[in-house]
């Protein structure tokens, strides 16, 4: 190899011994991460788009219809409801409460606090831990419907709720 081959060698084997350094020890563009956890949350809610966040969940009055309460409140995403044709979501059980509801209260495994069906339907919906349905996976009941409901959205829907059975 003669002497100008020689540094030909050199210079370019600098020039790529630098770049791969700057690519191995340079701090990650900030911005770009961002960008990468944006674009993962998003695809992860586009993956599950059925169950609502509490951020997508509309304020409602309580004056609604109590379908269209239902519906707007998100329960219809993963409950069945009779009377509300849009509620045919099957991630939790079937609300027929009025049927239902003596059940959960006598099951010896019913450790929560309520003692009528009505005081159970209203702990069910704001604190779901208290029980949960057998069959039914926990945590996936959203904890945040007492922040998103007021008193006059919550009596509605528990009373809509104690009327139910399976027979309508
Ligand atoms: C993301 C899905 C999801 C949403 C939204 C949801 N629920 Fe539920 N719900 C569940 C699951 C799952 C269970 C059963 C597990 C448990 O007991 O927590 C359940 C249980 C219940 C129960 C107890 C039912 C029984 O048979 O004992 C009631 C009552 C209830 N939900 C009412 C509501 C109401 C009212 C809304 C809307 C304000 C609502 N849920 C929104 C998933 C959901």
């Amino acid at each position: 190899m003669d002497r100008d081959t020689y540094l030909v060698v050199m210079v370019i084997a600098c020039g790529l011994i630098a770049t791969l350094s700057m690519m191995l020890f340079s701090e990650p563009d900030p911005q770009a991460v961002n960008r990468k956890q944006t674009m993962e949350r998003s695809a992860w809610r586009d993956s599950t788009p059925s169950l609502p966040d509490e951020r997508d969940v509309q304020l409602v009055t309580g004056d609604e219809p109590i379908q269209e309460l239902l519906v707007k409140a998100g329960c219809a995403v993963c409950h069945s409801i009779p009377g509300v044709p849009a509620a045919k979501g099957r991630q939790g059980p079937r609300l027929v409460l009025g049927e239902t509801g003596p059940r959960r209260l006598s099951d010896p495994n019913y450790h929560g606090s309520a003692t009528t069906v009505r005081e159970y339907i209203m702990e069910s919906i704001l604190t779901p831990d208290a029980y949960i349905v057998p069959g039914y996976p926990e945590h996936v009941m959203p904890r945040w419907y007492g922040r998103k409901l007021n008193a006059t959205a919550l009596n509605r829907i528990v009373r809509y709720l104690e009327t139910l059975t399976s027979f309508e």
